[in-house]
Parts: structure tokens; C-alpha cells; sequence
């Protein structure tokens, strides 16, 4: 009785994993998604500028936009707030990348603009994420990078010229090196961190 039970739940599984194999058929089962839907969906911005919408903005725009919706938590002028980091940087904050006490902002670690972009329209505000129009992101990432002195007021941000900002910390990432990872304990390295 015992053996033919198991036995039982044996051919089961079999019968169900085979099931599982074949291609399934969804005929009846759900609706093609729309043009739109597949787009609101689509919305990876790679570092060459692949993924970018059309539209466009400047940090002078892009100001009173983070007056109203950013700055309750990121500071007015993206210095960081209680609620937000600090999304500006400069040699300072390039500097303590070195150091144990690393401070990784937009401005003086991100290596591409066009991430600032993705970020902010895929993740923010935070609480309110995909409520911004294509020209509101571009604004906003201007703003954030002239308040790092990145990009000029007037300097128009859109899917030719986010890809062609030289952040400055571009070149501060190499790959990973094998005997870096099996030295780090000998090394000091606490956190992914090396002195
Ligand atoms: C309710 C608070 C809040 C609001 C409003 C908000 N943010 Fe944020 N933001 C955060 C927090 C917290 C983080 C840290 C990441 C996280 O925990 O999601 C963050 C992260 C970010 C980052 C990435 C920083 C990094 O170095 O990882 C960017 C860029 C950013 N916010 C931009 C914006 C912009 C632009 C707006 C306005 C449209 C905005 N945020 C509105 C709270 C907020």
C-alpha cells in the first residue's frame, strides 16, 4: 500500500514535469499587450544613448521642477536632506572613493549621464515613480548635473547630448581583477572597500 502510493506520486510528478515540457499553448488565455503598454514598460536607457526618448530640458527648467518635487528630500540644491543623499560631487567626493569612508554620489561617482536619466525616470520621486514626462527627466538631469558643475545652465539635454557629458568619474572603474578579490582580506579591505 505504502510502496504503491509512492509509486503513485512517482508517475504524478513525472506525468506533470512532461506537461511542463512541452511548449505551452495560451490560446484563450489573456490578450496581445498594446504598442503602448510594451512602451511604458521599455524603458532601459543604455550609456550610448540607445533607450533615450525624444524631448529635452536644461538645469534652468529643470529648477523649479526640483523645487516642487525633489528638494523636500534632496536638499534645494541637491546637497542631500535627511530623507534623500546628496546627488551632487567633485574632486572631493572623487578623492574619498579612495578612502574607507567612500561617498558615492551622481556627480562625483556615476560614470554616465544617461544613467541619471534611467534612475530618475524609472525610480523617482520616490513614492511617485513614472509620473514625470521625458522633458521633465531631461531637466532634471541637467539641473543635477550643472549643480555639479557638470554641464552649463543653458546647456540643452536630450538623446544626442546626455550621452556626450564626460562625467568625472568616467574612468574610475576598472574591472575587477581576480587577485584583487583573493587578496582583499590581506589587503585591509573591509566591505568591498581597499585602503
Ligand atoms: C520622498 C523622498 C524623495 C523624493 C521626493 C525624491 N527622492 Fe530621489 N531618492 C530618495 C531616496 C531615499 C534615495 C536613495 C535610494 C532609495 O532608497 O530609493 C533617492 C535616490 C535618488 C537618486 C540616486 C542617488 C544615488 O546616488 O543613488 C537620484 C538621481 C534621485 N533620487 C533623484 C531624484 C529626483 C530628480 C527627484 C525629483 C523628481 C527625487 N529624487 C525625489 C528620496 C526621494
Amino acid at each position: 500500500m505504502r510502496f504503491s502510493r509512492l509509486l503513485a506520486g512517482g508517475i504524478a510528478f513525472l506525468a506533470c514535469h512532461a506537461a511542463l515540457a512541452q511548449t505551452p499553448s495560451y490560446t484563450g488565455v489573456g490578450r496581445a499587450p498594446t504598442k503602448e503598454e510594451i512602451q511604458s514598460m521599455d524603458i532601459s536607457a543604455g550609456p550610448d544613448g540607445k533607450g533615450l526618448p525624444a524631448g529635452q530640458g536644461t538645469a534652468k527648467e529643470g529648477a523649479p521642477i526640483f523645487a516642487a518635487k525633489c528638494a523636500v528630500c534632496h536638499g534645494a540644491n541637491a546637497e542631500g536632506a535627511k530623507i534623500g543623499p546628496r546627488l551632487t560631487g567633485g574632486q572631493a567626493e572623487i578623492d574619498s572613493l579612495k578612502t574607507m569612508q567612500p561617498v558615492r554620489t551622481v556627480g562625483g561617482y556615476w560614470p554616465y549621464a544617461t544613467s541619471v536619466w534611467d534612475y530618475i525616470n524609472r525610480a523617482m520621486p520616490r513614492g511617485n515613480a513614472g509620473t514625470l514626462t521625458p522633458n521633465e527627466v531631461y531637466a532634471l538631469t541637467a539641473f543635477i548635473l550643472s549643480k555639479s558643475n557638470i554641464v552649463k545652465e543653458d546647456d540643452v539635454m536630450d538623446a544626442k547630448t546626455l550621452p556626450k557629458v564626460q562625467m568625472p568619474n568616467r574612468n574610475g572603474f576598472v574591472p575587477p581583477r581576480y587577485q584583487d578579490v583573493v587578496d582583499e582580506h590581506k589587503r585591509g579591505c573591509k566591505q568591498g572597500v581597499c585602503p
